[in-house]
């Protein structure tokens, strides 16, 4: 019979070679298995005489919960390693800074339409909102600016293609002042309101985008007059740029919707932009044939209207020159409005 003491050794050194779980099964089957040595030598006890049997019994007894005791620990430790590998491979590096999330910031031509509604409300004119798919009365003719008319031309427009009840085209609006006949029909005279926002045309260069955003303005009262047009706007510009240290001028121009027809010139009269005059507006007291658009008597309602682009005087207040930065997304440029 072989030497117990030897075969538990055998048994445990098998054990502690088994790396894996399957192969410790393996070993387990050479020594406690059906054909396993162990096994074999208990089959053996048999043949033996009672007295040997017993002894031997017992002897094989010990031995084999010894042997199972090993394979137990060992099977443990395998369970524990594989455990303390999956911890390892899972490890959370909790020094390792977060994923922030990113916050967004008002985009620079937002931010110019919030502090403009924010100097007209303080003088006590509403805001609007409108359609930007208009129809062609309200974007032309009822502007005064009938069909065929060379004015029309003045903005190459987009359409959609979807039609109105007279069978005309919808544009997109070329301009803000449809917001001017929009609101008055459905307002109740004095009429003070801005229309701030987007607006299309087929432009496209460093100054032009096909898609830019203007604030139009109407005032029309009893005897709101040029001169009201020229202290308002001009009050606009300076709490606007944050600087008395500009001037304005009203040069003669031609709109269909107004007469007499400005287009408004500024110029900073200090500062490194000092010194140029900068187109920033279309303006004019409201034509009387769009006054009657609006529902109203020209002979007792009279005022003032003004269109500015929102891209322009952003440009002008940060010293940004070419306008397509506005609209190409990159954070490295709008980051820097949002500090
Ligand atoms: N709508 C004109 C434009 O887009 C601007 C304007 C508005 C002019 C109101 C006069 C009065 O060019």
């Amino acid at each position: 019979m072989q030497d117990l003491s030897q075969l538990i050794a055998e048994a445990k050194s098998a054990f502690a070679q088994a790396t894996a779980p399957a192969a410790l099964e393996d070993a387990k089957a050479k020594f406690l298995g059906k054909t396993g040595s162990l096994t074999a030598m208990m089959k053996g006890l048999a043949k033996l005489s009672h007295e040997e049997k017993r002894e031997m019994g017992q002897a094989l007894g010990t031995a084999k919960r010894e042997i199972e005791q090993a394979l137990e620990a060992r099977r443990e430790e395998l369970a524990n390693e594989k455990l303390a590998a999956r911890l390892a491979a899972e490890a959370l590096d909790v020094t390792l800074p977060g994923r922030k999330a990113e916050k967004g910031g008002v985009h620079p031509v937002i931010a110019t339409q919030m502090r403009i509604e924010q100097i007209f409300r303080s003088i006590g004119f509403d805001v609007a909102d409108g359609p930007e798919i208009e129809t062609d009365w309200y974007s032309f003719t009822a502007l005064n600016n009938p069909p065929n008319h060379p004015a029309r031309s003045m903005q190459d427009t987009f359409y959609v293609e979807l039609k109105d009840e007279t069978g005309k085209l919808l544009p997109l609006r070329p301009h803000t002042s449809p917001m001017q006949v929009r609101y008055a029909r459905t307002h109740k005279a004095p009429i003070k309101v801005i229309a701030p926002g987007r607006t299309y045309r087929v432009d496209s260069d460093a100054t032009h985008s096909p898609m830019f955003h203007q604030v139009e303005g109407l005032w029309i009262g009893e005897n709101v007059s040029f001169s009201d047009l020229k202290g308002v706007y001009t009050d606009f510009l300076r709490r606007f740029f944050e600087t008395d240290d500009l001037v304005v001028r009203f040069r003669p121009s031609y709109f269909p919707f107004t007469e007499p027809s400005v287009e408004v010139d500024m110029m900073f009269t200090s500062g490194p932009k000092k010194g140029r005059w900068l187109e920033i507006s279309g303006a004019g007291e409201v034509h009387p044939n769009v006054v009657r658009n609006f529902g109203l008597d020209p002979e007792t309602h009279v005022g003032f209207a003004f269109g500015s682009g929102l891209e322009r005087l952003t440009m002008l207040r940060y010293g940004i020159d070419d306008l397509r930065l506005f609209f190409e997304g990159d954070l490295r440029f709008l980051k820097q409005f949002n500090r």
